[in-house]
């Protein structure tokens, strides 16, 4: 892994999101680390406990009630591998500004390699003053390279280092969960190609309003989903900025480069304001609102699928790897993933609103509300990529019944529409064309509603007639679409090439 290039992904071993959250939520403030953290801590606490690095102006250590409200080890030590990039970074450019010697810096270097390797294979001892991972970090480097290592910290400050590492964090998670969204659209198009002519009613107010193509129908949300990609890519811009040279909130009177450390971070620009800097979660709050919306355009799938996989429906039937059964009623099989994918919008919604509230009202610059940032930001990219798998998978396998589908849909009054637009044709202004239409329909649902009445009524229509009355056949009507990215077949492969071009162009910009 290179400063330039640090990896995506938490992997810390024995770590990670869940596990992070679990031990959060479990409560017991000790039990932050892996096995061999702990028994460090536990060795340490006996009496050589190394002090916490702000220790200078302090007499006593700090209570352990501070310490179990104010530590984030537990979840923002996924970021190691950034915050490792950043110091890498910041040390190579403290020498080649005169404030580290090439010896310093290489004996930095080769601790931070030291560091994380203990990490990536879960050996790195936590111990109880590690309050964050950027303590932790440096804590440790300073035990392994000495002198030099007291130095890393030089002209740099946690409240210029957290945002930079998160920064860095959230710029890898929203590519590799880009390429999950470009993965569903992917098989929603692969859906509609094996779709052939299919058709289904489509609603408004879940009422059937007119036939549509099940291709059509699936693209709808893969478009909508381009439109995720497309938010994220552009928070992905406002994230890719600098803010490492910052220092605590006013820059440094050191002679420090932050263009250097952008550019070997392969950051697109560097910070404009150091207050700014270290003060703006904006792009948290971006990404949140991208996550939170997408996380709304999956539960709309989720919430169709769901309705479409009921007796009533009976639209499609879903692969037995991606439902589950009920353990009291034998002959249930429920959608649980699309449930989830309905559910879990409300979580993201949450962590949004929740950050949102935390920044509101902060005075200029950091403020330590603002560490509140990353479990808000760590969830939703973890509820995300979870549902995005596995509607993934529940898509890819759908069966649709196409009878059910076309039974639903060729009910004569669905075609309503086309009557009115036959006698559109021939000179009737739409809204008279709609009151003839319109009485007809009332006066065969007086009689019972069946489709032979309709059918009768409209032949015998001296405005109408037989050649009308052939709109009603079944299927008839969905073909007659035919407007640009209307939902009959004669659009479809103007809407299909449109939809692969978006594909290709969105996975060349993420690099997919
Ligand atoms: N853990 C802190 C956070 O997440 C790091 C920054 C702490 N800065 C400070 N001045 N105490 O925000």
């Amino acid at each position: 892994m290179t400063a330039e290039n640090p990896p995506a992904g938490d992997g810390v071993p024995g770590g990670g999101a869940e596990c992070g959250r679990e031990e959060l939520r479990s409560g017991e403030g000790e039990r932050r680390d892996g096995g061999g953290a702990e028994s460090g801590r536990e060795e340490l606490r006996s009496g050589d406990e190394p002090q916490q690095l702000w220790h200078g102006r302090f007499e006593g250590g700090p209570a352990e009630a501070l310490r179990a409200l104010n530590d984030s080890l537990m979840f923002d030590r996924r970021m190691y591998r950034h915050d490792i990039a950043g110091s890498r970074a910041h040390v190579s450019m403290l020498e080649s500004v005169g404030l580290l010697t090439a010896g310093e810096r290489d004996r930095v270097l080769e601790a931070l390699s030291v560091v994380e390797a203990e990490m990536d294979e879960g050996r790195f001892v936590f111990v109880a003053s590690d309050e964050d991972i950027h303590t932790a970090v440096e804590r440790r480097v300073t035990e392994l390279s000495g002198p030099a290592g007291a130095k890393l910290h030089t002209g740099r400050s946690r409240n210029d280092q957290v945002v930079t590492d998160l920064r860095l964090w959230t710029r890898a998670e929203i590519d590799e969960l880009c390429l999950l969204v470009l993965r569903l659209q992917q098989t929603l198009l692969d859906q509609a190609d094996g779709a052939d002519d299919l058709y289904l009613p489509g609603y408004t107010h879940l009422q059937q309003a007119q036939p549509v193509r099940l291709a059509h129908h699936l693209l709808a949300h893969g478009w909508a989903l381009a439109r995720d990609v497309d938010r994220l890519v552009d928070a992905r811009r406002r994230t890719d900025v600098s803010p490492l040279g910052a220092g605590a909130l006013a820059g440094s009177s050191l002679p420090l480069d932050p263009a250097q450390t952008a550019s070997l971070l392969g950051f697109a620009a560097v910070f404009d304001n150091s207050l700014d800097a270290v003060a703006d979660r904006d792009f948290v709050a971006e990404t949140l609102f991208a996550l939170a919306l997408l996380g709304v355009h999956l539960s709309r799938m989720g919430e169709e699928l769901i309705l479409w996989a009921s007796a009533e429906f009976g639209f499609v039937e879903l692969d037995d790897g991606f439902s589950t059964g009920s353990s009291m009623l034998p002959q249930k099989k429920n959608p649980d993933i699309a449930e989830l994918a309905r559910g879990k919008a409300g979580r993201l919604i949450g962590n949004l609103t929740g950050l949102l509230v935390t920044l509101k009202g902060l005075p200029l610059a950091y403020n330590k509300d603002l560490q509140e940032d990353k479990e808000a930001l760590f969830d939703s990219c973890d509820t995300i990529r979870l549902t995005l798998l596995a509607l993934d998978g529940m898509v890819a396998t759908l069966r649709f019944d196409g009878q059910a589908m076309a039974a639903a849909a060729d009910s004569p009054y669905s075609a309503a529409v086309d009557l009115a637009e036959y006698l559109v044709e021939r000179g009737v202004p739409f809204r008279e064309a709609h009151a003839i239409v319109g009485g007809l329909v009332r006066d065969a649902l007086a009689g019972g509603g069946g489709r032979e009445a309709f059918v009768a009524s409209v032949i015998e229509d001296p405005r109408l007639g037989p050649a009308a009355a052939a709109l009603l056949e079944p299927g008839a009507a969905v073909v007659r679409r035919h407007t640009p990215g209307g939902a009959g077949p004669g659009p479809w492969s103007g809407q299909r090439d449109a939809f692969v071009t978006r594909l290709q162009t969105d996975r060349d910009r993420i690099g997919g």
